[in-house]
């Protein structure tokens, strides 16, 4: 028997490695021996690995949007127009959030309306159900249920389920009793006083009609911040439209104006940052955007979706560099993660971290 394993083994198996730097991030994570400390914890993620670094990445990266959001700009007169809003013109850098309906649902709505109440964002897009519960929610409670309870006993009882959240179904008939008169006015208006109508103008306005601290869009309304959804028609909302052109025809909604006005603002942004939970219209709606100028400066994106399909929102942000809705040389992120368990943490670390600095000049209500 020979005295040594045979050495393509060896080799194989023993084959030494080139040196990596020095200065090379290297992996620990929290040591609870520390004691039970959140805070440290979390920044550990960054040489946790996996998802946890890419947190801690996301954060990064929205810090850096924070930080040239700060930089005051001077206002560029040539540039001026009816599409670069006040908000875009002050900030160093114009933050875009979107997010999926069901993140409205969620308690996940308490940090967006952080955001909005503090005019931490510029700009938002989200879908008809991100727009139509949280005006439900301030009507009636959504509900903990369980994902496993069976869809034919809710039906029976008149329940409906997102996720493992409940809604009862007379919470879209408080919507509808609350919606209908408010349609009423925007079609007299219309016709009497020539009001052209959009889905940013009609979710500005029902901001207003709320008069709800707890509502994301009553604070858009307050701190006149857009929020654009472009298919409002497709939930409730869509519902109530469809049965007021019955009871009192004739409103419409105009979508050229909103996208006129919505890519108005990434051109003339001085440095646009993307923030987007979850992918579908929201996503992309964003990128699309982004890419009348060029690309964002920054992205962060925190979904579940995979690329192995070719869908938009699995795409990973190099997808959207090839077509010009971020820039090459960003470093955008993409979280893979339920929104609901990492936003809140990403919030706590950025927009909640700088709040001092973020509101300071803000007018006092
Ligand atoms: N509460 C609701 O969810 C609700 C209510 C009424 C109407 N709708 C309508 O349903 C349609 C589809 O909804 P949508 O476009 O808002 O998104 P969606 O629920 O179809 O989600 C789109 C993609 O986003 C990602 N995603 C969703 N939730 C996520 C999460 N918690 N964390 C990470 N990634 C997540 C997934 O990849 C998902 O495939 C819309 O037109 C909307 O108006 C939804």
């Amino acid at each position: 028997m020979a005295d040594h394993a045979p050495s393509i083994a060896r080799e194989s198996v023993l084959k030494p490695s080139a040196e990596l730097p020095e200065d090379m991030p290297k992996i620990r994570g929290y040591d609870f021996n520390q004691g039970v400390d959140l805070k440290a914890l979390l920044k550990t993620y960054m040489t946790t690995g996996f998802q946890a670094s890419s947190l801690s990445l996301a954060i990064q990266e929205i810090n850096r949007m924070i930080e040239k959001r700060l930089e005051s700009v001077e206002v560029d007169k040539e540039n001026e127009s009816e599409e670069s809003c006040e908000s875009s013109r002050k900030s160093g850098c114009t933050i875009f959030l979107g997010y999926t309906s069901n993140l409205i649902s969620s308690g996940v709505r308490e940090s967006i309306r952080y955001l909005a109440e503090h005019k931490m964002v510029d700009v938002i897009v989200t879908t008809a159900g991100g727009i139509e519960e949280d005006f439900i929610k301030c009507l009636a409670h959504t509900y903990l249920g369980d994902f496993s309870l069976s869809g034919k006993e809710l039906r029976l009882r008149g329940i409906n389920r997102i996720g493992n959240l409940l809604v009862p179904n007379d919470n879209y008939c408080k919507f509808e009793d609350w919606l209908m008169p408010i349609l009423d006015q925007m079609l007299l208006e219309q016709n009497t006083e020539g009001i052209r109508w959009t889905p940013s103008k009609m979710i500005h306005r029902l901001g207003r009609e709320i008069n709800n601290t707890d509502s994301v869009y009553y604070w858009a309304y307050k701190n006149n911040i857009p929020v654009f959804s472009p298919a409002l028609t497709d939930g409730s909302l869509g519902d109530m439209l469809y049965f007021h052109s019955f009871k009192n025809p004739g409103l419409i909604l105009d979508i050229v104006e909103d996208i006129r006005k919505l890519n108005g603002m990434a051109i003339f942004a001085k440095k646009t940052g993307m923030i987007i939970l979850g992918g579908g219209l929201v996503k992309h709606h964003i990128a699309n955007a982004n890419l009348m100028r060029n690309g964002a400066d920054y992205a962060v994106f925190v979904n579940t979706g995979q690329e192995f399909d070719g869908s938009d929102s699995g795409a990973r942000p190099d997808e959207a560099v090839s077509w010009g809705k971020i820039r090459t040389d960003a470093k955008p992120v993409k979280v893979y993660a339920d929104a609901s368990l990492v936003f809140p943490l990403i919030v706590a670390e950025t927009f909640a971290l700088h709040a001092d600095k973020l509101t300071a000049g803000q007018k006092a209500d």
